[in-house]
C-alpha cells in the first residue's frame, strides 16, 4: 500500500465545486437535447458524479453511461492503442453526448471515444477535468476544461497512482 505518503493539495474541493458549476452553466446554455453523459472509467467517476449534480442545478436532466477504456501507453513500445473494456448500453444516435474524462494528456483516449460515439451518430461535446498542455499527440481540444494541469503526476478526485488515492476529495501531488 502507498496510502501513508503525504499528498500536497493542488486544487481544493471548493475550487473544484465552483468550476463544476461554471461548466454546467456553460453546457446548459447550449440547450442540449436528450443529454447523455458518457463518463470514461475509471478516472472520471468522481468528476462525472459531481458534474451530473451541477448539471441538475443548472436545470438539465442528463442521463449517464459509463465506458471503460484502457490504453497501452505504458507498454514497452508505446503503441498508444486504446481498447474498450466496457462499452455503453444506450443508443446515442442523434443525441447530445457529453463525453467526460479526467485528464487530457496525449489526447488519444478522448479522441478514440469521441470518434466512436460520433460514428454511432451522436453529437459529441468533450469535457476534461484537467488538461496537460503541450503533451498532446493527436490534435484534439476539449470543449470544456476544468483546469490546466502543471506537468506533474496528479492524484485524487478519481485519479490514481497504482490504484490508490482515487478517494481523495481534492486534486493533489504525492510527496516524495
Ligand atoms: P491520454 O490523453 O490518452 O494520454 O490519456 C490520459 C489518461 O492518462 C488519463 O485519463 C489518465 O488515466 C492518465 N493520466 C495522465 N496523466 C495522469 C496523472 O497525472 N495522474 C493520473 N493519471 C494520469
Ligand atoms: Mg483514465
Amino acid at each position: 500500500m502507498v496510502q501513508e505518503r503525504r499528498v500536497r493539495v493542488l486544487i481544493d474541493e471548493e475550487k473544484i465545486a465552483r468550476r463544476n458549476q461554471e461548466i454546467a452553466v456553460e453546457i446548459a446554455k447550449r440547450e442540449p437535447k436528450q443529454l447523455l453523459v458518457v463518463a470514461i472509467l475509471k478516472g472520471s467517476f468522481m468528476f462525472a458524479a459531481d458534474l451530473m449534480r451541477a448539471l441538475h442545478h443548472a436545470g438539465l436532466m442528463p442521463q449517464v453511461e459509463f465506458m471503460h477504456l484502457s490504453s497501452y501507453r505504458d507498454a514497452t513500445v508505446s503503441s498508444g492503442q486504446v481498447v474498450i473494456l466496457k462499452d455503453i448500453e444506450s443508443d446515442v444516435k442523434d443525441r447530445d453526448v457529453l463525453l467526460i474524462d479526467d485528464i487530457l494528456e496525449s489526447g488519444r483516449t478522448i479522441a478514440f471515444a469521441k470518434d466512436l460515439l460520433a460514428a454511432r451518430g451522436a453529437r459529441v461535446m468533450t469535457c476534461c477535468l484537467l488538461e496537460k498542455p503541450g503533451k498532446s499527440a493527436v490534435t484534439i481540444k476539449a470543449d470544456y476544461v476544468g483546469f490546466t494541469c502543471p506537468d506533474l503526476f496528479v492524484v485524487g478526485y478519481g485519479m490514481d497512482v497504482a490504484h490508490s488515492y482515487r478517494q481523495l476529495p481534492f486534486i493533489g501531488v504525492v510527496e516524495t
